[in-house]
């Protein structure tokens, strides 16, 4: 694993925090130094997650926030503002996948769902965190996760690959959008991610070819270092042997 040595003492907000591919990414921060502040609905269950993997939450800052309800981002930023002083990096990993019908068969609700859940959390947490960076005149990174499946539409995938263009489209505009911040902004597309739930679906899968969370977390480790300075705007395939 890569040491970046800049990332010492920086102030992390991390969404998704107590999903399937959160751990590797906090045992990432957590052992180069960055003081987190990350955000799971269920707060008693990813504390004793960190304790059970070695990691001292008594620093760590949960927020139970609801992504899609912006008076409690708004809150919960402003404690991290007040705890640390400002924020650096906001790791967006929230989002997540259900299956869905052709669009001739597709309900509002199914639409609604997923683009809420993957670009509705995304644009209201960094809107509200870039915004804070902008203020303080932080030289901010920002990397969210969207999927290869956010490249193209397939059959039976509209509305998912709809929310992660999304993400990828936010991406740039924030990009060119912050430039002359300062602050850097990218996303990474992640194949099929080697998970339990993943594993459990596909039982003769070759787990071999997929994207381990270890590997996309050094993957948005660096994006978040000095190393990729000259990286914003970029859309980075992580596709494993998939
Ligand atoms: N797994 C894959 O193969 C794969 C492939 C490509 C891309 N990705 C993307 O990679 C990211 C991480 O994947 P993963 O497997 O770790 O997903 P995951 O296990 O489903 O975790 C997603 C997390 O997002 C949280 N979340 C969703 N909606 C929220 C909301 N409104 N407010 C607060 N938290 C919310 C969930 O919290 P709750 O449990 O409380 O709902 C959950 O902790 C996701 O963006 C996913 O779409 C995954």
């Amino acid at each position: 694993m890569a040491t970046y040595s800049e990332l010492n003492g920086k102030v992390a907000i991390m969404s998704g925090a107590g999903g399937n591919a959160g751990l590797s990414v906090i045992q990432r921060l957590y052992s180069q130094g960055v003081r987190l502040a990350l955000i799971d609905r269920n707060e008693a269950g990813l504390r004793a997650r960190l304790r059970e993997n070695n990691i001292d939450d008594s620093g760590i800052l949960v927020g139970a926030v609801d992504l899609l309800k912006k008076d409690e981002i708004e809150a919960f930023v402003g404690n991290v503002i007040a705890q640390f002083g400002q924020i650096d990096i906001l790791i967006n990993q929230a989002g997540g996948y259900r299956p869905q019908p052709p669009i001739h068969e597709m309900d509002e609700a199914t639409w609604d769902f997923l683009v809420d859940l993957n670009a509705k959390t995304m644009f209201l947490l960094s809107s509200t965190v870039a915004k804070q960076m902008v203020a303080k005149g932080t030289a901010g990174r920002i990397v969210s996760v969207a999927a290869r499946g956010g490249l193209k539409g397939d059959p039976g995938n509209a509305a998912y690959a709809v929310s992660k263009s999304a993400v990828i489209r936010m991406t740039e505009s924030m990009a060119a959008e912050l430039m002359d911040h300062g602050i850097r902004v990218n996303v990474v597309l992640p194949s099929t991610l080697d998970t339990p739930p993943n594993r459990a679906a596909n039982p003769d899968g070759d787990y071999a070819k997929w994207v381990s969370p270890e590997s996309l977390a050094d993957v948005l480790t660096f994006l978040l270092s000095d190393s990729a300075r000259d990286i914003s705007g970029a859309a980075i395939p992580v596709y494993g042997r998939a």
